[in-house]
């Protein structure tokens, strides 16, 4: 199995990386690290896989070189990355971890020593344990105490960051952590939801403020987009939808480009807003040098029972991957040419994160990820769908280099190009990795 497409079918200067993040590779047992709501989360009885954590993960933090030479090994042109939050500040505000800001200072110096761009993720959901007592995302001060953090990290690594993603997937801080109860603090509570769905937003606004007034360059956020369709041609079933989409979406998209929220997610959201958040839309609303999406699948939306939002998913009839959720790229070039219609215009995007969750069982010491080739590679051909409608996407980075610690579901899912031993630390690369560092080769 190979690919079907070379670095020269992209436009000049596309962008090749894969992506991790800190939570998740790093080990936050670690270098003096506080805790994070992820580490008490995963404390808790029931809350991930085999009450499995990230206090040793793929032990990324003594192994970095390691990691950064299969970076360069596999020709890839950048690497998406996060500062642990907590690492860098125990408390979340005040005294400074040292070992903590240094390590991402000779991660960044790595890259660029191996020609890599590096693209830093600010937050990847590692929320200092102390911040989260104090309300975390529902109180609003998570703006400002972001935004100190923001800079401090500015100040430090800015003058060699090729690009900065302020913030991943709010969706999943906001609704899937405080409604759903999936994600750490594992709330279920819709005022909750509607303060962390808006301060998320806020916080990204003021700290790129922050940073633009440092004169930082590149800065954006990366939102998890899913293809939402209906699960049949009825009525109902399409206004479900709608309102499923509006909730995960057009929330995000509406605030950043339009500095509005959907009436239909406000038509259950509203009540439980924070006051005068009006007057914080223009802040949320600040231009973007680059939109990061992530994209996996697509979500097939019935009409559910009860309170709102009365949606219901399906499961729909496509091949899945390890994760239960469909292949379906299709949804990836409709997304990104409705979006770039009707949301995103000229604005840069990169796809900051695709790919896919497979059992990669080893034999004779060899993994053959057949299946993980062909999601790439029809991603790929989606990606270049969407290139040929005119959306201006400059990069495509692939979950993950390593398995890590996939959250709540801990070990078990296995979304990297790398196998990692979670015994031994080892690392082998897959199938995949190989055809992909060859596809990417420059002869
Ligand atoms: C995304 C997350 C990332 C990883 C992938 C599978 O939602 O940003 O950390 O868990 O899904």
């Amino acid at each position: 199995m190979t690919l079907t497409f070379k670095r020269t079918d992209l436009p000049e200067g596309f962008l090749f990386g894969t992506a991790t993040a800190a939570y998740q590779i790093e080990g936050s047992s670690f270098g003096s690290c506080g805790p994070s709501h992820w580490d008490t989360f995963a404390a808790t009885p029931g809350n991930t896989a085999h009450g499995q954590n990230g206090a040793i993960a793929c032990g990324s933090y003594q192994r970095w070189e390691e990691d950064l030479d299969l970076l360069q090994q596999g020709n890839f042109d950048a690497y998406r990355f996060s500062t642990n939050w907590s690492r860098v500040l125990p408390e979340g505000r005040g005294a400074v971890n040292a070992a903590g800001l240094d390590y991402y200072d000779r991660l960044v110096d790595g890259l660029l020593e191996r020609g890599l761009k590096p693209l830093c993720t600010l937050y990847h959901w590692d929320l200092p344990a102390a911040l989260s007592d104090l309300g975390g995302w529902r109180n609003r001060d998570v703006a400002n105490w972001f935004a100190d953090f923001a800079e401090l990290v500015t100040r430090r690594l800015g003058d060699r960051l090729w690009g900065t993603v302020a913030i991943n997937e709010p969706w999943c801080v906001s609704y899937l952590s405080h409604f759903l109860g999936v994600h750490s603090p594992g709330l279920r509570d819709i005022r909750a939801t509607a303060r962390a769905m808006h301060h998320v937003l806020l916080a990204h606004g003021t700290a790129l403020e922050r940073m633009r007034a440092m004169g930082q360059k590149n800065l954006g956020i990366a939102l998890n987009l899913t293809a939402t369709e209906p699960a049949d041609d009825s009525p109902e079933a399409r206004a479900a939808a709608s309102l499923q989409d509006a909730i995960y979406n057009r929330w995000f998209l509406g605030g950043l480009f339009k500095g509005a929220y959907p009436q239909e997610a406000l038509d259950g959201l509203g009540p439980h807003m924070p006051a005068h958040w009006h007057d914080d839309m223009s802040t949320i609303a600040q231009p973007l040098d680059f939109l990061g999406v992530n994209y996996y699948t697509r979500t097939l939306i019935a009409p559910g029972e009860g309170l709102w939002p009365a949606v219901r998913q399906v499961e729909g009839p496509l091949p899945k991957t390890e994760m239960g959720w469909e292949i379906y790229p299709e949804g990836l070039t409709r997304l990104l040419t409705w979006m770039h219609r009707n949301y995103t215009g000229d604005t840069p995007i990169h796809i900051t994160e695709n790919g896919m969750a497979a059992p990669d069982t080893p034999r004779n010491g060899a993994i053959q990820d057949t299946a993980r080739i062909a999601y790439i590679d029809a991603h790929i051909a989606a990606a270049r769908a969407a290139l040929a409608e005119g959306v201006p996407l400059k990069g495509y980075f692939i979950w993950s280099l390593i398995d890590n610690f996939e959250w709540a579901l801990g070990f078990d899912k296995r979304f990297g190009l790398v196998r990692v031993d979670f015994d031994t630390l080892e690392r082998t690369p897959k199938a995949s990795y190989q055809v992909i560092a060859s596809a990417l080769a420059r002869s």
